[in-house]
């Protein structure tokens, strides 16, 4: 970590001649709980090791300076001169972020800014959040404001559903603002509230990039998200005063599965259960029954795969290839969906091994290279020391 603060804040030095504080905010897994967050459901997502880092210093005026080590490219943006939307590059998410703090009444000043991240882009670890969440604690802290981590995913999120145009939940701003090292967060969307799920020292979350990426991911995913509304609208008459699909038992719905067309229900079927499966998933972590987590999570994915159809094969070949491994209690896709990476919950002694299988099988199917990782649960953002 100090060594990638450091070359940070040397960068920071060259381009701007100060020195610099540094924030940082991880990207995330979530072992379960896919697509309930804007259901006002349940998530149990772990903040990573991979991260954001943002360089910053406070300047006079109200101009931001930003330059990424990761894009090789500098971007300006005008506190005073701001635009509804963002220009559709990876600066929005940072200058969006200022938008809205700004909108919340927190009055910022002009900051010279160095972006490096080592979360996998594009590939369902949350790289938009930690980019978000790192912008908005560098930004709070050279304007000398608190940074308070809750109150902050949400306006990470408001950046990102109007400033990007990604409609996605809180889950993974708020793990990358709140993450407890050594556990995951059982969060509930609609309080806002969580509780800490420690992960056992035996245990390793074990992920797999398929390095396979949806071209209209960011569509498919608004669509999904339509779906679940359109569900909850046309169930509404039936189950009275309903507010989300959180609302919904799976009993009320299969009472009235004739409401709704089946593709609509079949999306509804994968929250209402997968809710059920995020609270299991939670209490077998904490008694200790690790194969009852693990079934929860092939339980959820295919429920990804055959109703909420946001797998594709190459994710699924390799959450398959992992369940089927001795040492491994269950494996599922991880994040938006439409490629990415798997989670899999690994017996700590069969992890190398299981990583090996989980690399040639998926070279000898796909033709394709796996990028495997275990991941240690880290904290959510903060200044870095260096
Ligand atoms: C993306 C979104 C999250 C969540 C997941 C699916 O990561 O940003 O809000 O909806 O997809 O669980």
């Amino acid at each position: 970590m100090n060594e990638k603060a450091s070359g940070v804040a040397k960068e920071f030095d060259r381009r701007f001649g100060r020195r610099p504080s540094i924030s940082r905010a991880p990207g995330r897994v979530n072992l379960i709980g896919e697509h309930t967050d804007y259901n006002d459901g349940f998530v149990m997502p772990a903040a990573l090791e991979f991260a954001t880092l943002i360089a910053a210093a406070p300047r006079p005026d109200r101009r931001l300076n930003l330059y990424s080590m990761t894009m090789g490219e500098a971007r300006a943006f005008d506190l005073d001169e701001v635009r509804e939307r963002g220009r559709r590059d990876w600066s929005d998410y940072v200058f969006g972020v200022a938008v809205m703090l700004e909108k919340s009444g927190r009055r910022l000043g002009g900051a010279d800014l160095v972006v490096f991240t080592d979360v996998p882009l594009g590939a369902g670890l949350s790289s938009s959040a930690a980019l978000e969440v790192s912008a908005a604690h560098a930004l709070l802290t050279a304007a000398g404001l608190p940074f308070e981590p809750v109150a902050i995913a949400r306006i990470c999120q408001e950046a990102e559903n109007d400033y990007v145009g990604m409609r996605c939940g809180i889950m993974d701003q708020y793990v990358s603002a709140c993450g407890v090292a050594g556990n995951a967060l059982l969060i509930d969307c609609r309080s806002l509230e969580s509780r800490n799920v420690p992960i056992a020292a035996k245990l390793r979350l074990l992920v797999a990039n398929s390095n396979v990426k949806h071209q209209h991911a960011g569509g498919d995913y608004n669509a999904r998200r339509a779906a679940c509304e359109e569900g909850v609208r046309l169930l509404k008459p039936h189950l009275g005063p309903i507010k989300a699909l959180r609302d919904v038992t799976p009993a009320a719905l299969e009472a009235h599965r004739g409401a709704v067309s089946d593709l609509v229900y079949r999306r509804c079927r994968h929250i209402v259960t997968e809710n059920a499966r995020v609270l299991e998933a939670e209490r077998a972590l904490k008694a200790g029954d690790f194969a009852a987590c693990g079934a929860a999570m092939n339980a959820s994915h295919a429920s990804m795969r055959n109703d909420f159809e946001i797998t594709c094969p190459e994710v699924d070949f390799l959450a398959e290839l992992a369940q089927k491994a001795e040492g491994v209690y269950g494996s599922r896709m991880t994040g938006g969906g439409f490629g990415g990476c798997t989670v899999s919950l690994v017996e700590e002694s069969a992890v190398d091994r299981v990583a090996q299988i989980l690399v040639d099988g998926y070279r000898a199917a796909h033709g394709r290279k796996a990028d495997v990782f275990v991941c240690s649960p880290s904290a959510g953002a903060g200044l870095v020391s260096l």
